[in-house]
């Protein structure tokens, strides 16, 4: 569960989309949310999602979680047509970390296993071991309550891998923490992305983030949401926070918000 995929360098595709569009409700009511989006993305990338409020990238994301059906086109992951959740392959995180207040984080961690049926004697261990992951060893036993926003996030995000999905959809999932904390957990994401290895799809409004963590940065249009662009972000792994400061990073920053259509 540890390997990251040979394919790094981006050979194998696992998600595809082709000619989506999504129009929510008809005639009069109708919105069209999303135009003739196609793209792909290769097995153990990280790719971030960026795009003014309202462009649909949370529809995009719920497309590809099998969530929401399109209006037309096409979505395949791993090969097959997505035409409904696949929870064993897909996983989906988003803002609120929705964890079972009653249950102690190891108990939400092992809570998609149990529902397949997983034995006590093999779901306990992946999931101490997925938050031992995300540095909260010490806290298996603790309710969600007892824990920070951010804690419950890594508590979210060792869920989301405990069935060791090969997609992990993620839609702004630390945009309700401040800044400080949410560097540290996209810092923290991306070294559990580095053992994981699995194909990340994020969702952001911040361009800084959506740099920092990505290998190719999906840019939309305002809605109905069009991909604009893809941009690929060649700075060195492992990240580090200085190279926000270097100048490569600021112009395709500054790339990326004028093409949004910043001031
Ligand atoms: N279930 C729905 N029924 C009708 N319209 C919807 C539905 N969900 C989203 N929309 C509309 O589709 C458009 C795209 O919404 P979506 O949530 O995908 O945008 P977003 O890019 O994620 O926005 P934000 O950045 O604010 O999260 C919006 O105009 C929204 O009002
Ligand atoms: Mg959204």
């Amino acid at each position: 569960m540890n390997h990251r995929p040979t394919a790094r360098a981006g050979s194998v595709e696992i998600i595809k989309v082709e000619r989506l569009s999504k129009q929510y409700g008809s005639g009069a009511n109708s919105l069209r949310a999303l135009s003739d989006i196609s793209l792909s993305v290769s097995e153990g990338q990280f790719v971030t999602v960026v795009g003014p409020s309202g462009c649909g990238k949370s529809t995009l994301l719920l497309i590809l979680a099998g969530l929401v059906s399109p209006s037309s086109g096409d979505v395949w992951i791993d090969g097959a047509a997505v035409t409904g959740p696949l929870p064993e392959k897909i996983s989906v995180m988003f803002q609120e970390a929705w964890l079972l207040p009653w249950k102690t984080a190891v108990e939400n961690v092992e809570f998609p296993l149990m529902l397949r049926g997983a034995p006590f004697a093999i779901r306990r261990p992946r999931a101490l071991s997925l938050l031992q992951l995300v540095g909260l060893e010490g806290f298996a036993n603790r309710y969600p309550g007892e824990l920070s926003g951010g804690m419950k996030q890594r508590v979210a995000i060792a869920r989301s891998l405990v069935q060791e999905p090969r997609v992990l959809l993620m839609d702004e999932p630390f945009a309700a923490l401040d800044e400080q904390t949410r560097t540290r957990m996209g810092n923290e994401l991306l070294q559990v992305w580095e053992k994981f290895g699995r194909t990340v799809v994020f969702v952001t409004h911040g361009l800084t983030e959506a740099i920092y963590l990505a290998d190719f940065v999906f840019v939309m249009s305002a809605r109905p949401g069009r991909i604009l662009e893809r941009f690929h972000v060649e700075l060195p792994r492992p990240r580090t926070i200085e190279m926000i400061g270097n100048e490569a990073f600021g112009r395709l920053r500054n790339r990326i918000w004028h093409l949004i259509g910043g001031a």
